[in-house]
Order: structure tokens, then sequence, then C-alpha cells
């Protein structure tokens, strides 16, 4: 059996509070608020992307402690195009970095390193990083660390629709066998259990396009912390929340049947 390095460690350092046996499956997070931290400190906003990175490194650590299946996390938009040439860039780039920086140790810790999103859109240096990464941990059996990278769920969507008709067309499927299951298969996260607890910092209710079809029945924690400062405890706390939470799925409690 596999096993995970991290697990005796957990034990040690991750406090509780936490009910090991009630983790979420699969955790998304819009990190938002890298401009506003870099705002309140009179630094330029790309400062707060820089910070923001050392907060997802905490983040992807701990969930490997955690023995999390699958992280996803909202790092470029399709919409995030429209901001100056220069943060994008300085995005991409940070993007590179990142990779270069982190992927031994994300190997290391057992870390499969995917994407989600039209990848073959970005500069080509981060798509060596992205193909780099994705050969070298796509066997390891720990998390699941998603990049959503020029993504978009509407965008998403309609390339699904695409290739469900493509496929009616030549008639390979027929429109009956058309079902939920069949539309998750096309999906970016084909074959991932949906997200079970949706994380958005810096306190704004939106979804912003982010894994539409995936999150309808999730549990959504929105913390007012800006996405620099969460950190591992932050997580902790979201955990604590999640697991209150009464999860129906559009049905009724088990004592109220
Ligand atoms: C939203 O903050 C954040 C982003 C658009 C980028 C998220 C990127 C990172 C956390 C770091 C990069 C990650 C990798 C993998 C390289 P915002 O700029 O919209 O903040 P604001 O709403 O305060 O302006």
């Amino acid at each position: 059996m596999w096993f995970n390095p991290w697990r005796r460690k957990n034990k040690e350092v991750i406090d509780s509070g936490i009910d090991y046996q009630k983790l979420p499956r699969h955790i998304a997070i819009i990190m938002d608020g890298n401009g506003r931290w870099a705002q309140k400190r009179g630094l330029p906003r790309t400062m707060g992307h820089r910070a923001g990175v050392e907060a997802l490194r905490e983040i992807v650590k701990t969930c490997s402690k955690l023995d999390i299946q699958v992280l996803s996390v909202y790092a470029f938009s399709t919409e995030n195009w429209k901001r100056p040439k220069e943060e994008i860039g300085f995005l991409m780039n940070l993007l590179t970095e990142y990779l270069r920086r982190e992927l031994n140790e994300l190997h290391q810790n057992n870390v499969v390193v995917r994407a989600l999103g039209a990848i073959d859109q970005l500069p080509d240096e981060a798509q060596n990083e992205l193909f780099k990464a994705f050969k070298q941990t796509e066997n390891n059996k720990g998390l699941i660390l998603n990049l959503a990278l020029n993504y978009g769920g509407r965008g998403e969507l309609i390339e699904a629709i695409k290739k469900v008709s493509g496929q009616v067309k030549s008639g390979k499927l027929r429109i009956t066998e058309i079902d939920e299951e069949c539309i998750s298969g096309f999906l970016y996260t084909s074959g991932l259990p949906d997200p079970d607890l949706l994380i958005r910092t810096s306190g704004e209710m939106r979804l912003s396009n982010f894994l539409l079809w995936q999150l309808a029945y999730t549990e959504i924690v929105v913390t007012d912390k800006l996405w620099p400062d969460f950190n591992k405890q932050d997580l902790l706390d979201a955990l604590k929340i999640y697991q209150k939470r009464d999860r129906r799925f559009g049905g009724l409690k088990t004592d109220k049947r």
C-alpha cells in the first residue's frame, strides 16, 4: 500500500478540532485580494502576487499533510487577460518561477501537478515548465494540485458542448446517453470528484466563472482575509466550518425523512 510520508507528521503538527474522517476530498480556492494586500502596504500590486505564491506554498503543504485528494486553485482566469500587460507578464513569469523553484519539493511531497484551462495560450516558457511538472509528477500518489490557468467555467462548458455535439454527429454518442457523468467526462476535471469545499478570500461573494458545473453542491466558505495573509490556521478554520455544515445535496436531513 502507498505510504504518505507526511501522515505520521500530521498527528504531530496539525492541531485539531478537525475530524479526520470528515475531510473534504476536493478543496477549491479563489485566491483573491493580492492587489489589496499590496495596496494596503503602499507596494505595487505585483508584490501582492509574489506574497500570494508564498501563501499558496503553505496551503499546498498543509493539504498534502492532511491527505486531501485534490486542491484546485484559481491562478489566472480567462478574464484576467483584461489586466495591464505588465501585470499579466508578471503573473506568467511568476508561474514559471514558481514551477522552477517548487517542482522538486512538490515531487518529493508526492504532489501531482495538473492544470485546468486553455494552457496552449500561455507563453511558451510557462507551458514548458508546466509540461515538465506534469511529466515529473504524473505517477505520484499524493495531492492532485490543479492550477487553473487561463480558465473560465463558461468556456469550459462551451468546449464540452462542442465535444459532445461532435460525438453525437459522428454517431459515437446517442442524445439519450447525455447525462451528468457524460458532461463531467468532457471537463478539465474529468475523473476527479467535484469540490466539497470552496474557499474564497478577501470577502467577495462571487464565483467569478470558477468551476461553474463542478461547484453545484459545494459548500462555500468566504473569509475576509486577503489571500497573501491566508495561512494554515485559516485553512483549518475553514475546514472546521465545513465540518459543521449539513450537506443534503437537495434531499432532507436523515432525521427528517
Ligand atoms: C486575485 O487577486 C489573484 C489573482 C488574479 C492571481 C492569483 C495568483 C496568485 C495567488 C499567485 C500566483 C500563482 C501561481 C501558481 C504563480 P487580485 O489581484 O484580483 O487582488 P485584488 O482583488 O485585491 O485586486
